[in-house]
């Protein structure tokens, strides 16, 4: 049996393999309210077969928003539409994840296939941004932030335990916190967007305090039976990589001390400076640290769609969940297809017993 298809238990959840479909923006909502489109993509994507699938980063508050097209849970209406999707997910026999998250000053922006850029100044679909401290990203997002005071730390914190409690009552049984990328959760700790000197600024002990609060914050709501994790940029690539790399583990460390159950490894993408060494899995080995130096399950993407390497990242037990990406925007039936790459006698394993049943009698090639 190959290491990708065991089946992975978490908390109270067990999904039915390592499988898992990575968030991904759609960039089609209106008003942060899910539409046919998120009800046709989402089940499409479940039923080829990944154990867990993550709806993609969804606003806990407006002005979090990536692009006017984001999805967003502030309010009960947009909870009201995503229930089904959650349900639909799941009758589809995967488990239902949803990233809550910030995009801090990376927000305000076109959608990636309308320029990829900040809304330019005076366009009423903009609004202003927020971060940590009042530095640009730069090149395409120009636009300068507010630096927030304490109250919009207190109440950014405040709407990701908001958007928790409606994701639980909507159905989801995995929580994904988006701390990385760039937005705001990742910019709270990198040293290239916080330039604060206050409680939250400058040691990593302040520059985690963002991270640790709003974690605590949603143990509170999120239910202890069900999986809490985080994504997390643990480097930036950027020239300062074993000193970005070992307080990323000390942060790890304190997520597990706070009740994380999983982190998904990923880059931080927080200066423009930075130089990705994009290769298949080039972010496996550094996944495979932080677990074995935070002692916490991890998962993680980019580039891993070989079903060869996807099943090796596990069976070298370098990541608990190998996260499939775009590779699943090409083909729905990805895990499917890589059963079969990968000799898995049974693949239908996949699939509820009325596809199953006929697929068994027929074969699947
Ligand atoms: C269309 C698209 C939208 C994405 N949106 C998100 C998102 O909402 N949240 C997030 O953490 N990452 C997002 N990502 C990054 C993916 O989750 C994933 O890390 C990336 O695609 C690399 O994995 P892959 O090589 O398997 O595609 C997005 C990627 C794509 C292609």
């Amino acid at each position: 049996m190959s290491a990708l298809f065991q089946p992975f238990k978490l908390k109270d959840v067990t999904l039915r393999n390592r499988i898992a479909v990575p968030p991904m923006c759609q960039y089609m909502a209106t008003d942060g309210v899910a539409n046919d489109w998120h009800k046709v993509h989402y089940p499409a994507i479940a039923r080829g077969g990944a154990g867990l699938v993550i709806v993609e980063a969804t606003a806990v508050a407006p002005e979090g928003r990536i692009t006017p097209a984001c999805l967003g849970l502030w309010n009960d209406a947009q909870a009201e539409v995503l229930a089904p999707i959650a349900a639909s997910i799941k009758a589809a026999g995967a488990v239902p994840g949803i990233q809550i998250g910030h995009a801090g000053r990376k927000a305000s922006a076109n959608r990636p296939w309308e320029g990829d850029d900040h809304i330019a100044e005076g366009d009423p679909r903009g609004w202003a941004t927020i971060s940590p401290s009042a530095t640009a990203f730069g090149a395409n997002l120009p636009k300068v932030p507010k630096a927030m005071t304490l109250d919009d730390i207190a109440r950014v914190r405040a709407d990701f335990v908001a958007a928790a409690r409606r994701a639980r009552d909507a159905g989801f049984e995995w929580l994904e916190l988006h701390f990385a990328h760039g937005y705001l959760g990742q910019s709270f700790f990198s040293v290239h967007a916080n330039q604060r000197d206050d409680a939250y600024g400058g040691s990593l002990e302040n520059r985690s305090r963002f991270l640790l609060e709003t974690l605590a914050a949603v143990r509170e709501v999120w239910p202890e039976h069900l999986p809490l994790t985080a994504r997390f940029g643990v480097i930036e690539y950027d020239g300062r990589d074993e000193e970005t790399l070992a307080e990323s583990i000390a942060l790890a460390r304190n997520f597990k001390r706070g009740g994380l159950d999983l982190l998904s490894v990923s880059v931080g993408f927080s200066t423009l400076q930075a130089k990705v060494p994009w290769a298949p899995a080039f972010l496996a080995p550094v996944a495979a640290r932080v677990r074995a130096e935070a002692g916490l399950p991890v998962a993680s993407a980019w580039g891993i769609d070989d079903p060869q390497i996807a099943d090796g990242t596990v069976a070298k037990g370098q990541l608990d969940l190998v996260m499939i990406g775009r590779a699943h925007l090409a083909n729905p039936h990805w895990p499917m297809q890589a059963a079969r790459t990968l000799g898995v006698e049974r693949p239908t394993w996949v699939l509820p017993a009325p596809y199953a049943h006929w697929l068994e009698r027929y074969g699947t090639r």
